[in-house]
């Protein structure tokens, strides 16, 4: 039996609602905590009767505002609860407009144009209805391999919980019943981005200590910032599915963090908790389900058929399900949605089409990550161009520039590089282009003859090259992360031109390019960066901006190296570069030892291709003077410490100062290194800034041995850099 402990208290919060539940029968109840696929349309007669005898809650993947009211008039004057539906959808990096994947946000460091866009997406979103979204995803992933990591703000669990917490606010405003204000949904509690083999819908083995200090921190963050509904993960967690699990979702989001919003499944989750194998059947999903508190099942339809024999039975109690309803209600009640149920007929948010891409566009600009640019190729000279040739399979893309899981996306806003090269530098300079290749996947034919052709009479060569955005996304994975098709090789043709060449790889995830950097003058990454993709790279090749993106993931030398991220635990036999041999290095016929030995593959060694957080400019940047001002840690109080960042070249530019903490021995093991802080800033050229960070207690806690979350008494490092691999250091102590 579930004992709802809420029903009590939520009676006093909000009389009216208690007392429109009460009024409901047991069968509109239910109704309300069911979701269903609306994307049928109006032919769908099933929905429209379901709706007409209050069977439906929430309907999710109608865009049309016309029926969004509609159905909205049936439920309200012809269901018999007369209560509001709420139509979701998935606005993952915008609506029609749209900014780069998340990964390719949290490259930006900046938190507060993340905010920006979210506000823009909800605006173009609540302009036909919708309500809801299925954003931000702050599951924390390490493993390129998965196609959700697009979806990810990468390794880090304070990335993604700052970058969950500015979407949160950005979707949802200070009011979420105003004009304009979407309800968000942090996703997916938990463990979601640790499947097996970076498999989708794999199997997560995440340990208890894990689980709490890096899967959760982020959705305990999402909590705090007020997220209205949070959706449980279609996998399973050490052997329980998220969607079945009472101790997490009762017991972690609900009791322990106070969680009042509302839980939703994900598509189906419920129903397959018997492909799971944890129950045997719907009716025992549906209870499993009800019991761990999920409030609303995604699309399959065990609540409707079982539930109310559950609660006749008597296995479910009525205050378990009227709990559930009443956080239908409250979600909707704070969505304004019984005040104001229509979606207003030519909504005009104020903010123009133009608006919206200003902001795409500067996001897109400032998620590029310059891993490369020998001899300071970059930036181009413009004005010294009489010729330059776009190549490559991405370089007019309208669609893959994109990126996934852009459902209303509208290709015909986007901006491709080559429109944009045409835009900025016709007719000073003649724009050459190019396939090279049919899509990313092809292999060198006659298109690639054509493009090394082309090449030859130009000043310079751009290729635009990386992943189609159907290779990333949900259920999307891929064993191999190198570049597809024959990229590398058209690449290396490239080259042997004697052409000066600058590569920009526009992808959904991190890619092995090791074989690739040989072959570029410069390389610019990014994740598919969105409508104004083309303009972006513009602004970045031609010098009116400088690049600032930082990696918001490692970046492995091989799939083989994979899980790899920068805060691992150090382990009792860390490698070093002086412990480290290579294949090559090992006689023939040696005989095996492990004396000596340390953490490293006889292949690959330990370290990435590039570490997380690193990202050059076209101006170099030095950090000295790192000092702790005042340590009142001991005391309850904070850390305080500054740092001063040079910029010693010629150009203006931004630099994302990051700092580091190790906590040198914990009760369980700690990180060899975490980002507690980071600060992207203007650095004027041939000026320093002086930065200023503060530590608390909580910046320093942990899920301890004892169970409890605390910071522990001891010797602590800190390092203050441009990358995870900044040295500048202190130390500093907390007493007991
Ligand atoms: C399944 C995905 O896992 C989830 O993230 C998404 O929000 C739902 N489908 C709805 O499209």
């Amino acid at each position: 039996m579930i004992k709802s402990m809420s029903v009590a208290l939520e009676k006093n919060r909000g009389k009216d609602l208690w007392a429109t539940l009460q009024k409901m029968s047991l069968r509109d109840k239910i109704g309300q905590l069911r979701q269903v696929d609306g994307s049928g349309g109006r032919s769908d007669a099933s929905l429209l009767e379901a709706i007409r005898h209050g069977r439906v809650g929430s309907v999710i993947n109608v865009v049309d505002p016309d029926l969004v009211n509609e159905l909205q008039e049936i439920a309200l004057h012809e269901s018999p609860a007369g209560v509001p539906l709420v139509f979701a959808r998935d606005v993952i990096h915008g609506f029609k407009t749209i900014f780069p994947i998340p990964l390719g946000q949290a490259a930006t460091w900046d938190t507060d144009l993340a905010r920006e866009a979210a506000h823009l997406a909800a605006l173009e979103a609540y302009a036909v209805g919708i309500r809801w979204t299925f954003a931000p995803m702050i599951d924390v992933s390490r493993d390129p391999r998965w196609g959700r990591i697009a979806e990810s703000f990468g390794e880090d669990p304070l990335l993604n919980a700052l970058f969950g917490r500015a979407m949160i606010d950005g979707f949802q405003g200070n009011d979420l019943s105003a004009e304009g204000s979407i309800a968000a949904c942090a996703k997916h509690f938990v463990g979601y981005g640790d499947s097996e083999a970076g498999i989708d819908y794999g199997s997560t083995n995440v340990s208890e200590f894990e689980l709490r200090n890096v899967h959760l921190e982020p959705f305990r963050a999402a909590v705090a910032a007020g997220v209205a509904s949070v959706m449980s993960s279609l996998s399973d967690v050490d052997g329980i599915p998220a969607t079945a699990h009472r101790d997490l979702i009762r017991g972690v989001l609900r009791d322990e963090w106070g969680f009042a919003g509302l839980v939703v499944s994900d598509w189906d989750s419920v129903k397959q908790l018997s492909v799971h194998g944890i129950t045997s059947d719907d009716k025992e999903s549906a209870y499993q389900a009800a019991e761990a508190r999920i409030d609303v099942e995604m699309t399959s339809d065990t609540y409707e058929n079982h539930l109310a024999d559950l609660v006749s039975s008597g296995q479910i109690g009525i205050e378990a399900v009227d709990s559930m309803a009443m956080s239908v209600l409250k979600f909707k009640k704070n969505l304004g949605l019984f005040d104001r149920p229509y979606t207003p007929k030519n909504y005009k948010s104020g903010i123009s089409e133009a608006e919206i891409k200003d902001c795409a566009r500067r996001q897109a600009s400032e998620s590029f990550i310059l891993l490369k640019n020998s001899d300071s190729v970059l930036p181009l000279n413009q004005k010294k161009l009489s010729s330059i040739c776009l190549v490559g399979p991405m370089a007019d893309q309208d669609r893959e520039q994109l990126g996934t899981w852009v459902f209303d996306g509208d290709p015909a806003r986007s901006e491709t590089p080559l429109k944009a090269f045409q835009d900025l530098l016709q007719p000073d300079c003649e724009v050459l282009f190019e396939k090279g290749l049919a899509t990313t996947r092809s292999s060198c034919a006659e298109l690639a003859d054509f493009a090394v052709e082309k090449a030859q009479h130009a000043d310079a060569v751009v290729a635009i090259i990386g992943e189609e955005a159907i290779l990333s996304g949900e259920a999307h994975c891929r064993a191999n992360i190198d570049l597809p098709g024959e990229q590398v090789e058209l690449i290396r043709r490239l080259k042997a031109t004697g052409k000066t060449i600058i590569v920009v790889i526009l992808s959904g995830r991190p890619l092995t390019i090791g074989d690739l950097l040989p072959h570029a003058d410069a390389v610019l990454f990014a994740l598919h960066p969105g409508t104004m993709t083309g303009p972006a790279i513009c602004d970045l090749l031609f010098g009116h901006k400088a690049p600032s993106g930082k990696l918001p993931f490692t970046l492995p030398k091989s799939v083989g190296q994979v899980p790899i991220y920068y805060s691992k635990k150090n382990g009792g036999r860390p490698a070093t570069h002086d412990s480290i041999m290579s294949i090559d290095d090992i006689p023939a016929g040696a005989e095996q030892t492990s004396f000596g030995m340390t953490a490293f593959h006889l292949d690959d060694g330990f370290e990435p291709l590039f570490p997380f957080g690193f990202g050059l400019s076209y101006t170099e940047f030095t950090y000295s003077d790192l000092h702790i001002l005042s340590n009142e840690l001991s005391r309850g109080g904070e850390l305080h410490v500054s740092v001063c960042v040079r910029n010693t070249g010629l150009q203006d530019a931004f630099e994302v100062v990051q700092l580091y903490t190790r906590d040198r021995v914990g009760s369980v093991t700690r990180p060899v290194k975490e980002l507690k802080a980071f600060n992207r800033v203007l650095v004027r050229s041939g000026e320093a800034q002086t930065m200023r960070f503060s530590l608390s207690r909580e910046d320093l806690s942990f899920y301890r041995r004892c169970r409890e979350y605390g910071v522990e008494a001891g010797e602590f490092d800190l390092w203050v850099g441009g990358s995870s691999q900044a040295d500048l250091h202190v130390t500093f102590e907390i007493d007991a």
